[in-house]
């Protein structure tokens, strides 16, 4: 039998809500489009490749640590879980927490992507016909209301792995924890996985892999804004750039235009000189200190980490280039 899930809610970023979002990133003296507008189905297949490229090195991190503490964190959840993810994607770190933690009874996923969600749902579904399964499809830099009341003895725990905390400026990524710390609540907790600052060469490796998926990928968000407002963007006049800024401790990742043109969207003009660049994505690299204080400013105190290094100060492993944290934060 398949079990095919329905969203729990819909809160679908509209098209004038993209439009909106389009024309003023492009009317900024440095021209912006949001990280969020990556992901239409396309733009999360191709996500999904990057995580099994050679180069990209966060996702098998991440599944390592998950992999390799999988029976403590299944006692930092404690008992009588529902677990609400953000940025779900397919779900893959996830299934391994749902596949070993028998507490876990209900999992709300929050994607942007509608499909590519309801594709992972029922994918969960199919493994696990008795969980209580709630799909959202939210744009989660928002506020998002979700009424969900556990039961006496049961909690709130948010999972945000892949280091998407990243994709936030900090007081964005204070703002969002906060929001995140209100939903949990008392005797809630979030499971979260940041990318730490490591060696430029490994970074920005990652993120311009040899075989251009990341360049795809970085150019699927000026497809999927042709295919919402029928702009009339050229891929084929954009390259791909991701440069390590040491100073802000940021990959940024640029669409950069190798012609002169002008982009007409909605009755407005908008010009770019050879070379001028769309700033499309940030993704912090953090320290374990300083993450521990950008989530104690939300409310957060840190219970728990994980690295894949035995020793987090006194990392052994050459380039300490593989190192990852995951904490887990009890709502205080
Ligand atoms: C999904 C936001 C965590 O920042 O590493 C991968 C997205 N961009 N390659 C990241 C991404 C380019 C990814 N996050």
């Amino acid at each position: 039998m398949i079990l095919l899930p329905t969203l729990y809610l819909d809160l679908h970023p509209d098209t004038n809500t993209l439009l909106s979002d389009v024309v003023d990133g492009l009317s900024q003296d440095q021209k912006t489009l949001p990280s969020k507008y990556f992901y239409d189905k396309r733009g999360s297949a191709l996500f999904d490749l990057i995580c099994e490229l050679d180069e990209y090195y966060p996702t098998r991190s991440e599944l390592s640590i998950l992999g390799d503490n999988i029976d403590e964190i299944q006692h930092f959840l404690g008992e009588s879980v529902i677990l609400v993810e953000y940025g779900s994607g397919s779900s893959t770190k996830t299934r391994l927490l749902l596949d070993a933690i028998p507490q876990i009874d209900a999992y709300v996923p929050i994607d942007i992507s509608r499909e590519h969600l309801l594709d992972a749902a029922s994918n969960i579904l199919a493994i696990h016909p008795e969980m209580k399964v709630l799909p959202v499809c939210a744009d989660y830099s928002q506020t998002v209301h979700l009424d969900l009341s556990p039961d006496p003895g049961s909690h709130i725990t948010a999972f945000f792995p892949g280091s998407t905390i990243g994709n936030f400026k900090t007081a964005s990524a204070i703002e969002f924890l906060k929001r995140v710390h209100t939903l949990v609540g008392v005797g809630g907790g979030l499971l979260i996985g940041v990318d730490l600052e490591k060696d430029k060469g490994v970074i920005e490796s990652a993120y311009n892999d040899l075989n251009g998926v990341t360049a795809e990928f970085n150019k699927n968000i000026l497809l999927h804004i042709n295919d919402r407002i029928g702009s009339a963007f050229d891929l084929d006049t954009f390259e791909h750039r991701a440069i390590y800024n040491f100073q802000n401790h940021r990959i940024e990742m640029f669409l950069e235009s190798t012609v002169e043109q002008v982009i007409t969207i909605n009755g407005s003009d908008y010009s770019f000189d050879q070379g001028e660049t769309i700033l499309t994505e940030y993704s912090h690299k953090y320290t374990l200190n300083g993450f521990e204080d950008l989530a104690t400013k939300a409310g957060f105190t840190v219970d728990k980490v994980w690295t894949d290094c035995r020793l987090p100060f006194f990392c052994s492993i050459p380039n300490s280039q593989l190192i990852e944290l995951l904490v887990d934060l009890i709502g205080s």
